[in-house]
């Protein structure tokens, strides 16, 4: 068996560490503590399930699951109901990425008011939890 040089995974392993570093989101240690100021009810339910329908469903998916059909192939929409996703993200964080996007997917902070992202914060967390 011919030994793989370790040079080799060296490079291989700098560069996953590179592109997970690109990847990853960057979320300042303050918006992590936000706290949604709409108090849950069903309209406030109801306004975050007509945002997202409008703004969200077409890369995320009727379901949130990442299937919609603008989204890229080659770079995904995050599948918002998986369990993986949703413990990386409390609402403070949801509110975070929603407002100032990464690409491929737009910042809403332009679109949005504070309060249409709350509200779509809220439906995003009951997604996750069906
Ligand atoms: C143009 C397609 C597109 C639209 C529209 C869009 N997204 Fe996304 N969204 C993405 C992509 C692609 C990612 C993955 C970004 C990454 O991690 O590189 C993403 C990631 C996310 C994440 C982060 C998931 C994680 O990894 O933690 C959340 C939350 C999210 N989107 C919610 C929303 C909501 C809510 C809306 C509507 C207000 C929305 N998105 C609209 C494409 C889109």
């Amino acid at each position: 068996m011919r030994r793989v040089p370790l040079v080799l995974i060296i490079c291989l392993a700098i560069a996953a560490a590179v592109s997970a570093a690109q990847n990853a989101w960057t979320i300042p240690g303050d918006a992590a503590d936000a706290k949604n100021p709409l108090p849950p009810s069903e309209a406030a339910l109801k306004r975050g399930k007509s945002v997202f329908a409008s703004r969200c469903q077409q890369c995320h998916g009727a379901d949130g699951s990442g299937n919609g059909p603008a989204a890229d192939p080659n770079h995904p929409a995050a599948d918002l109901t998986d369990p993986s996703i949703v413990s990386l993200n409390p609402e403070g964080v949801l509110f975070y990425k929603i407002w100032n996007g990464k690409k491929p997917m737009p910042a809403f902070k332009s679109a949005l008011t504070k309060d249409e992202v709350w509200a779509v914060v809220g439906y995003v967390e009951s997604l996750g939890k069906q």
